[in-house]
This record gives structure tokens, C-alpha cells and sequence, in this order.
């Protein structure tokens, strides 16, 4: 299917790897001119060529950036000052003991998985709203509707994305932008790979089997029994972009494997 996005510029933060990588690709796919974000600009460097070299009628480009730093954040609205689409990929996640979660950890987390991303939505949305065209994707989790009680300093952001979703979205009446979320359940990005790759010693087990068994014993209420893979999201991200998606305005959209137990 054409999804209806050729040459349109989007900025997919997060995008040297896991989820914001694939969400990349698969736009590229699409003919997007993607824009690659990370803070180290080498790897920045190394998925533009990787995507110029896959999608040579594409023109990706380097968009290093803390984007936790506001001055690193204006430094990219100077260079990239107007996008179609935004995608709020980055994030950070650990598991924690509730009483090990200080102030300093609150505050880095609602600094890195909110307020980043509000402040590109912040910039952009005004400039997609004058165009009449735009698509902002929060990236947050099955967490931000059903805590594991593992992160709650993590649970809280991504509740909170929901919540600015719906927000901004009050803005786009009438107009052909729209803001939604995409809410993955656990998906195999790299370094997810390598934490259940190493939990299991025995060298004769392949990744499938050690995944098989992962699942089982640690969750068993996803009906899929594997880890969800980055392409999957990435390409219902790319659907939630396309021109073909402009009724879904502040949706929670749930791509978790049957994570969540709800009707709704
Ligand atoms: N993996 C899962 O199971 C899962 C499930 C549900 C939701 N999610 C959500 O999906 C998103 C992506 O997860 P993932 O597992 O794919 O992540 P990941 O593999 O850890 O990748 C994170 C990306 O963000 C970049 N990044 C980190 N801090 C940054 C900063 N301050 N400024 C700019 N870039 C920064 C990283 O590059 P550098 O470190 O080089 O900067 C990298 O490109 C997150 O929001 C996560 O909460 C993940």
C-alpha cells in the first residue's frame, strides 16, 4: 500500500536504534526525507548513509541533538525549522525500586520523556497548524495504561504523554494535523536483545528458544509469547502518518501483544 508520503520531512527522535531506528526505516520506505536523531553523531551518521544507501531517492539527513538541552534543542529548530511529521520516540526506561526513586530521578525522567518531547511539539505544531498538515506520534507504552509497578518513574511519563496528547490535540480542530500515541508493548530493540540473550548461559540455545522462555516465566499475559520487533511499530507509525489516517485525533493506539487485559 502507498501510504501517501513521499517527500514529506519527518524528525523521528531516538532514530540510531530499537524502535525510533525502525520507525525511520520504514517512513524512508515510504519516501519520507528522514531526519536522525541521536546524540552521538557518528551513529547519527551511520543510519543516514544505511537509510541513503537503502532509499537512494530519499534525502535523510543528520540531526544530532541532546534534545534534553534546550539550547541543543534550538540549535535543530535553526537548522530544521519546519518538519511535517514528528515522532517522540526518544526515551529512557530502567526497572527501579519505588524507594529507590529520588527527586533527581523524577525529575530526569519527566526532563527526558516529557518535557523533550513537549518542547519539539512546542515548536512545530503552530508551523504543521499554518500548513494544514502535520502528524506528532507520542512513542509510550502498554506502562502508561497498566503499571508494572517495575518503573514508576517511567509509568508516570509515559501516562503523562497520553494526557499531552489529548491536550494538543484540542489545537488541531478542523485542521489536517493530528496528534496520537502508539502505545508498544515489549518490543525487541537491541538492548533488549542483549539482556535476554545473556540471562540464559547454555551456548546451544537459539534466541528463539531463550525468548520462548522468557515469555513464559516473566510474561505469561502476552498472548503472542514473543517480543513485538521494531518493524512491526514501525510500520503502524508510518500508517498513523499517512494522509490515510487523519480521523485517528488523540487515539491511544495499542500495539502490546495482548498485554493488556482490558476490553478497552
Ligand atoms: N523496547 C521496548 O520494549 C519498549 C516498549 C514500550 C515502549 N518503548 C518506548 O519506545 C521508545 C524507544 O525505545 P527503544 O527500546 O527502542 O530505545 P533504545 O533502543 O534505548 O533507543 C533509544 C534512542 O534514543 C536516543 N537517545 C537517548 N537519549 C537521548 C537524548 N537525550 N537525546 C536524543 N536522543 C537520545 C538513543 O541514542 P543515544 O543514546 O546515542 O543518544 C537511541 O537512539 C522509548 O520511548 C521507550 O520508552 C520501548
Amino acid at each position: 500500500m502507498d501510504m501517501g508520503l513521499n517527500n514529506k520531512t519527518a524528525l523521528v527522535t531516538g532514530s540510531t536504534k530499537g524502535i525510533g531506528k525502525a520507525i525511520a526505516m520504514e517512513l524512508a520506505k515510504e519516501g519520507v526525507n528522514v531526519l536522525i536523531n541521536g546524540r552521538n553523531y557518528e551513529e547519527v551518521e551511520q543510519v543516514v548513509n544505511e537509510i541513503k544507501s537503502k532509499f537512494p531517492a530519499t534525502s535523510p539527513q543528520n540531526a544530532t541533538a541532546d534534545l534534553v538541552s534546550i539550547k541543543q534543542r534550538e540549535a535543530l529548530f535553526d537548522k530544521y525549522s519546519s518538519i511535517d511529521i514528528l515522532v517522540n520516540n526518544m526515551g529512557i526506561y530502567e526497572i527501579m525500586d519505588y524507594n529507590d526513586v529520588d527527586d533527581t530521578v523524577w525529575e530526569k525522567y519527566f526532563k527526558t520523556n516529557v518535557l523533550a518531547a513537549n518542547g519539539l511539539c512546542k515548536f512545530y505544531l503552530n508551523k504543521m497548524l499554518k500548513n494544514n498538515y502535520g502528524r506528532i506520534i507520542f512513542i509510550a507504552s502498554e506502562e502508561a495504561i497498566m503499571p508494572s509497578g517495575q518503573m514508576p518513574q517511567y509509568c508516570m511519563t509515559k501516562s503523562m504523554l497520553l494526557s499531552l496528547s489529548k491536550s494538543l490535540s484540542k489545537l488541531t480542530i478542523g485542521k489536517e494535523v493530528t496528534v496520537n500515541t502508539i502505545m508498544p508493548g515489549p518490543t525487541l530493540s537491541e538492548n533488549v536483545y542483549k539482556i535476554i540473550d545473556s540471562i540464559y548461559s547454555d551456548e546451544n540455545m537459539a534466541f528463539e528458544e531463550k525468548e520462548k522462555e522468557f515469555m513464559a516465566t516473566n510474561l505469561p499475559q502476552s498472548e503472542i509469547q514473543r517480543f513485538i520487533r521494531p518493524s512491526e511499530i514501525g510500520r503502524l507509525a508510518a500508517f498513523v502518518c499517512s494522509p490515510y489516517a487523519s480521523a485517528f485525533k488523540s487515539s491511544p493506539i495499542r500495539m502490546d501483544g495482548g498485554m493488556v487485559p482490558t476490553i478497552y
